[in-house]
């Protein structure tokens, strides 16, 4: 899709559909005023009338193509009161779902009105008009005439350019990931995840690709994966990518990313319940992020080292499975007595986290689907973040601030250590004590983050949405962590 930034008048922008988005409630000055005397007053009806109100994602349509405005449709759009960064995103993916349905190919949105600084108001539109044209189709094999066209070009009218430029970046990267975190696990399994890190790679010179099978993840005693793995069909795979800029801004600076990459989560012999297999191909989501988050840092040149490691793997069910009660040793030689086969994720981060040190990543995120719990706690509006160094989770905090993908910090105390205590092995995977269960995670991968700063991320409730959150995404992935880890990587240039 194209993205522009003209420094047209709204009311002479040539595009299907100009969306204009208006505050909660709307006052008719500025470029409202000047579109209303384009519209013969109609603006200033249906304000009157108290039809269109301002409210959040609310959408009123009227006529263009007449003389004075040149866009086919005008897509008014409702803002909220006092709106800030996340309601411009909600408004802009509305407005382009509004311009779908009216079959427009062609959107400009006015930016005059909305009270942000252009380079946030600009980028808050292209992402919000490219996650809500976003779908996946790949899958239907009828009713493609009925569907919209998707998009072809989006122009902010007087934005920044710089801005629109990195939004388009990394919001395609972030609808890639979650092409792949909706793609089923027949589909897409660790060889396919692998698949697209090699491509990735060859888009980009600055990065070069690594994918290992079980050998040689044996080789390394990698053998808390591999415990995973041991039920597979599909084998698993280590997937590298590494991202080397020709003049790094900091020397001192390796940022280690490791995903989750379990492309589907049965929970093995602690099999789950009927219901909560649903949507278990989402369990690849952090592998996604941390992969398309990558392709983007390319794309974008940013001056900063990355490592980037995804475990990839299926946690399925078969007689030469892992059991509950058998004793595995990690990468880094520590011993762990399984409790419980669902608790599958931390194993994966375990050897990838520790890998990830091993090629001198020297400050860590992993990004994972990894508790239930965090769902409980959290919802699906903010990922859990946890880790080691205050400084580092505060500088991830505040990356996911800036980016729109927001996270709240959950303890993580030396006391909870005494929930990994093993009568037979140096720790176990999965805790009886029924409490934290975040923390008890993060407390269990601590125990493989290395030297140096780490924060973890743990993105159960916010990677996919079972149900619509009333902003610019609909039900499925959203992607999330793409944006943040742009954003931090930036943070260190
Ligand atoms: N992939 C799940 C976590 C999950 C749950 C993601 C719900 C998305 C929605 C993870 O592997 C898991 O099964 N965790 C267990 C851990 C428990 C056995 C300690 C859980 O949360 O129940
Ligand atoms: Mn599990
Ligand atoms: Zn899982």
């Amino acid at each position: 899709m194209r993205i522009t930034t003209p420094t047209t008048a709204p009311a002479r922008a040539a595009a299907d559909v100009l969306a204009v988005a208006v505050s909660k409630p709307p006052e008719l000055s500025g470029e409202l005023a000047d579109l209303d005397s384009a519209l013969g007053g109609r603006v200033e009806q249906i304000v009157r009338s108290g039809e269109f109100r301002g409210t959040r994602g609310q959408i009123v349509t009227l006529d263009g193509g007449s003389g004075a405005v040149r866009a086919r449709r005008v897509v008014l759009v409702g803002l909220g009161s006092r709106p800030g960064a996340d309601d411009v995103r909600a408004a802009a993916g509305a407005a382009a779902k509004a311009a779908l349905a009216a079959r427009a190919l062609t959107v400009a949105f006015a930016t005059g009105d909305i009270p942000l600084d252009p380079p946030t108001a600009t980028r808050c539109i292209v992402e919000g008009a490219l996650v809500g044209s976003y779908r996946f189709d790949r899958y239907r094999t009828t009713g493609a005439d009925e569907r919209p066209k998707p998009l072809r070009s989006v122009a902010v009218l007087g934005g920044d350019r710089a801005a629109a430029r990195r939004a388009s970046v990394v919001t395609a990267a972030l609808n890639r990931a979650r092409d792949l975190q909706n793609t089923p696990s027949n589909h897409l399994g660790p060889e396919q995840l692998a698949e697209r890190a090699r491509e990735i790679a060859a888009a980009h010179p600055t990065l070069k690709v690594e994918v290992r099978d079980e050998r040689w993840m044996r080789g390394k005693g990698m053998g808390a994966l591999l415990a995973v793995a041991q039920a597979n069909g599909a084998p698993a795979r280590l997937i590298g990518l590494r991202h080397t800029p020709s003049r790094p801004k900091r020397r001192d600076v390796v940022l280690g990313l490791v995903g989750k990459g379990v492309t589907f989560d049965s929970g093995g012999l602690s099999i789950k319940p009927a219901r909560s297999l649903v949507g278990m191909k989402y369990d690849m989501s952090g592998a996604a992020a941390v992969l398309e988050a990558t392709a983007a840092i390319a794309e974008l040149g940013l001056p900063v080292r990355v490592v980037t490691i995804a475990g990839a793997t299926e946690n399925l069910i078969d007689s030469r499975g892992f059991k509950v009660d058998d004793i595995i040793t990690a990468a880094n030689g520590k011993t762990i007595e399984i409790t419980n086969t669902d608790a599958e994720g931390r194993l994966v981060l375990a050897d990838c986290m520790h890998y990830a040190r091993m090629l001198g990543a020297t400050h860590l995120v992993d990004v994972a689907t990894l508790t239930g719990a965090v769902v409980v706690a959290l919802g699906d509006t903010h990922a859990g973040l946890m880790g080691r160094d205050q400084e580092w989770l505060d500088r991830v905090r505040d990356a996911g601030e800036r980016s729109g993908e927001h996270v709240w910090q959950l303890p993580l105390l030396e006391t909870h250590r005494r929930f990994l205590r093993s009568e037979y092995a140096d720790m176990v995977n999965s805790s009886s004590a029924g409490m934290a269960g975040p923390s008890y995670a993060a407390r269990f991968l601590q125990e493989f983050a290395g030297e140096g700063p780490w924060a973890h991320l743990d993105i159960a409730g916010t990677a996919d949405l079972a149900r619509t959150r009333g902003d610019e995404f609909p039900k499925g992935g959203t992607g999330f962590g793409v944006r943040l880890l742009v954003e931090l990587a930036e943070s260190l240039c």
